[in-house]
């Protein structure tokens, strides 16, 4: 089949190099003529883990090409738009304004029966008006416009492509289902299910299962919260809720909030759509607030280690991207947790293994540095902020050796108290105890006044 893909940014490369992978035939189109020349070049703008051999491999066997220039577009079975949908300045909408222009853009030169796809994640209702616009610009013309959301992880996304846990196409359309079983045949035959649903539906089910992913984590962390005042673990009431299969035990990792670009954007421009019909999504609008307090304050913790004032001191902070595997720095929780450091008067160390040159625009005070060894240089405290390989089995002596004070503030769990303890380390984590001996370099005060004080004293010393 011939797939052309419009936008050439994360979802659009991803998906028309997995595309191609499969054996159709796929040009992706992007009116950024230096990104089509560097991607002709081989050079891939994102770091995406085994995008860049894909990418080659196509392009070397012949099913995939990049132009600036959408005027072939008239032979494509199927037109898949896959625009950005950033949050518009201002209200937290998504900004459509890509979306119609895009469309704008190639109505004239589709062919009169073509099969225009929204693979962006768009606002329920967006559908209708891309046939509006199609109908505007050509009325003579037979389009079919379908839903078929992405739901692709920046740093796995290849892997989720070829193993989709469903296909979602909305239309009532039989000819545009058809095309679209054809697109995705060759996952169809591995069992990868395609539920057939209308336009709307399918754009509600995208934005629907962002926001229970985004509620998840959200319920975790408060949880986590929780468990740091009663002195439980996180790790294992996660692991004892997520055997009920009714829970699962995905996406159950406490830590410093959700971020990235899509379900941040997500939820807030769900919660627009459903002020604009008069619904109201509760849950949705605490889970958004209770994330964008989260971030911030992450660096309270910071200052805890530090005994209560980070002012003057140096602080380390590794990992900068909104997760690993990935140099994407929307949205990134890094982001508020070193403005509030920067705030309270430390100086910050930053290292990152992809995403240092994102960074630089959106934090330009942090001194960036080559290796997580070179950050803790000096440092008052390690801050781990995003779960790379590479940090799980740092060397602690040599760290130790390196800091003016050991201290690691492990905003995603990935050390074990016991271990910490042994270096030597004072080890602050999101909803664990902290070991007994860091107990008392930690929170000296609480344990002289009291020793094992009561739950209740200790709720209302929080309160
Ligand atoms: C995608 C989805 O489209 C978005 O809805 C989803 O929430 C996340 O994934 P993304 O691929 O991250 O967005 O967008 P971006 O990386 O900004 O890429 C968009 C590309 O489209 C850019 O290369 C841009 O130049 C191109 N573009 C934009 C066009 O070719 N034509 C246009 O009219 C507008
Ligand atoms: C998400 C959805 O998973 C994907 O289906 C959709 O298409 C796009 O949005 P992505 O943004 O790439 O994908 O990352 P994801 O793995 O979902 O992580 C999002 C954020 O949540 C990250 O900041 C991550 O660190 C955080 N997270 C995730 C947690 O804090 N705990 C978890 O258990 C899982």
């Amino acid at each position: 089949m011939r797939v052309t893909m419009i936008g050439a940014g994360y979802d659009g490369l991803v998906s028309g190099a997995c595309f191609a992978d499969f054996g159709h035939d796929v040009t992706c189109i992007d009116k950024d003529a230096g990104r089509i020349a560097a991607l002709r070049r081989g050079e891939i703008p994102i770091f995406e883990p085994g995008l860049v051999d894909l990418v080659a491999t196509n392009i070397q066997q012949g099913r995939l090409e990049f132009s600036a220039d959408a005027s072939g577009i008239g032979d494509a079975d199927a037109v898949l738009i896959a625009v950005g949908t950033p949050s518009r300045r201002g209200d937290g909408h998504a900004d459509l304004s890509y979306i119609y222009g895009a469309v704008r853009e190639i109505a004239p030169l589709l062919s009169p029966t073509a099969i225009v796809v929204t693979k962006s994640t768009v606002p329920v209702g967006t559908g209708d008006e891309i046939e509006r616009i199609l109908r505007e610009e050509r009325p003579d013309a037979e389009m079919q416009v379908v839903s078929n959301p992405e739901f692709l992880r920046e740093g796995a996304a290849i892997y989720d492509f070829k193993h989709p846990d469903r296909i979602v196409v909305g239309s009532d359309d039989a000819r545009a289902r058809a095309v679209l079983a054809e697109v995705y045949r060759p996952l169809y035959l591995n069992a990868a299910p395609i539920l057939y649903v209308n336009r709307r539906t399918a754009e509600v089910i995208k934005y629907a299962a962002n926001a229970f992913l985004a509620t998840k984590i959200t319920f975790i962390n408060e949880i986590a919260d929780l468990c740091e005042r009663v002195g439980a673990d996180v790790q294992d009431v996660a692991r004892g809720m997520g055997f009920d299969n009714r829970i699962g035990a995905k996406f159950l990792h406490a830590g410093p909030g959700f971020g990235g670009s899509c379900l941040p954007k997500d939820t807030t421009a769900l919660l627009k759509t459903a002020h604009d019909h008069g619904a109201q999504l509760r849950i949705v609008e605490t889970v958004a607030a209770v994330n964008e307090r989260r971030k911030r304050a992450m660096a309270r913790k910071v200052v805890a280690a530090l005994d209560g004032s980070i002012r003057g001191k140096t602080v380390a902070v590794l990992g900068l991207s909104f997760k690993p595997n990935t140099d994407d720095m929307r949205d990134s929780p890094s982001i508020p947790l070193i403005t509030a450091l920067h705030d309270l008067g430390a100086t910050v160390r930053g290292y990152d293994p992809a995403a240092m040159e994102q960074a630089k625009p959106y934090l330009p005070d942090v001194i960036y540095c080559g290796s997580a060894y070179e950050a803790a240089e000096g440092a008052d405290a390690v801050v781990i902020a995003t779960e790379w390989e590479q940090f799980r089995a740092l060397d602690l002596d040599r760290l130790r050796c390196l800091m003016v004070q050991p201290v690691i503030v492990d905003l995603r769990n990935i050390y074990r108290a016991d271990e910490m303890k042994r270096a030597n380390f004072r080890y602050l984590t999101v909803g664990r105890p902290a070991a007994e001996r860091s107990l008392e370099t930690v929170a000296p005060r609480r344990r002289k006044a009291g020793g094992a004080k009561s739950m209740t004293a200790e709720l209302a010393e929080a309160l």
